[in-house]
């Protein structure tokens, strides 16, 4: 079988990326702007971004640190916290501040401390949401400290995902950066409105790349990745070419001696390669000809966004991911550093 030397898509848009603040935003931007015309934005800032004014303040400088030429429509989130007031963010989704809200159960990641402590405290928001239809993306791991953290996502579907989305049908769910074959199940076989996101990352490597030949920190993120049977389970999801599933890459960037540390940041920084990672994942599995559903449509259509008008393409050509890069003056450590791609997004 003959395989292309050049694929054109319909330009993608990331359904999940941090794009920080200040001087780390102005340096991460570019690197999802070349690919995507649009990305969901967590807004798990310290402090977190939780009002309209705030969503609205942030996404002006998203889009103040756009450089000149590029086109990107950052799309905001709302950070869910147990004050948060149904009214406010009706509002945010009424005024289109807010794309989406995001519940971080407290302590499960990254900036998640003023996060929900029970999903119950915020039934009130949920309904307005599922009435508003406003999509809820979800961080889905419990935090009981009991709870083993290769657990914590299979064990959230059981507790809380699986309640929630039946009590609340009409509510939409983004279940994000799944990483279990339990999470690829459940989103399969629920309703039309509960999607995943899955990560490059998660479709790469398996737990070993974190632990293996001592400890890998720039192979850290959260949910953690798991054994090899759920990485399997999810990149047969991915290129499935099923609807439910679409592409959001958790780009995470912690600088460098943050996640060197002896209680190292979880986050992984593939913005830089993203669209290439992914494309090597459905070229292995013989799916590219449903790569395009998967980074442009799925996406869009779960939101009930238009697709976008323009086109990306892939060459195939040696790419050589480096070690470090220099980002607005701090060093991150891309996904994929020291490896050798097999493509190369044009232009
Ligand atoms: C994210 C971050 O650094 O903000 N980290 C991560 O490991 N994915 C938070 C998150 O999405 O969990
Ligand atoms: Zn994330």
């Amino acid at each position: 079988m003959t395989t292309p030397d050049t694929i054109t898509i319909r330009r993608p848009d990331d359904w999940h990326v941090h794009l920080r603040d200040g001087a780390m935003l102005a340096g991460v931007l570019p690197w999802t702007a070349r690919q995507f015309a649009r990305a969901i934005v967590m807004p798990n800032l310290s402090p977190p971004v939780v009002t309209v004014a705030e969503g609205s303040a942030y996404r002006d400088r998203i889009v103040a640190a756009l450089p000149q030429g590029m086109v990107f429509t950052p799309l905001m989130t709302c950070y869910l916290t147990d004050a948060s007031d149904p009214d406010e963010i009706e509002r945010g989704a009424a005024e289109g501040v807010f794309t989406a809200a995001k519940l971080y159960p407290a302590h499960a990641t990254t900036n998640s401390a003023h996060g929900v402590t029970d999903v119950d405290s915020i039934r009130s928001v949920l309904e307005r949401m599922e009435k508003v239809g406003l999509p809820l993306c979800v961080h889905g791991e419990v935090t009981d400290h009991d709870v083993d953290i290769f657990d914590r996502e299979a064990v959230f579907i059981d507790r809380t995902l699986e309640p929630l989305v039946r009590d609340m049908p009409g509510l939409k769910v983004v279940f994000e950066h799944i990483t279990t074959a339990e999470a690829a199940q459940f989103v399969e076989s629920a309703s039309d409105n509960v999607a995943a996101t899955i990560t490059p990352q998660h479709l790469h490597i398996n737990r070993n790349a974190m632990l293996v030949g001592g400890i890998q920190p720039h192979n850290y993120c959260l949910p953690v990745a798991k054994r090899e049977h759920h990485r399997l389970a999810l990149r047969k999801a991915a290129c499935s070419g099923s609807a439910k599933f679409f592409l959001g890459t958790d780009s995470a960037p912690h600088a460098r001696e943050a996640k060197e540390s002896a209680c190292g940041c979880a986050g992984i920084f593939n913005a830089p390669y993203a669209l290439e990672s992914y494309l090597a994942v459905f070229e292995e599995d013989n799916a590219l000809d449903r790569f395009e559903a998967f980074a442009s449509e799925n996406g869009p259509r779960f939101y009930g966004l238009p697709l976008n008008q323009g086109t990306v393409t892939l060459r195939r050509e040696v790419n050589m991911a480096p070690e470090i890069l220099d980002v607005n003056g701090t060093a991150l450590v891309p996904f994929h550093a020291g490896e050798e791609l097999a493509w190369k997004l044009a232009g």
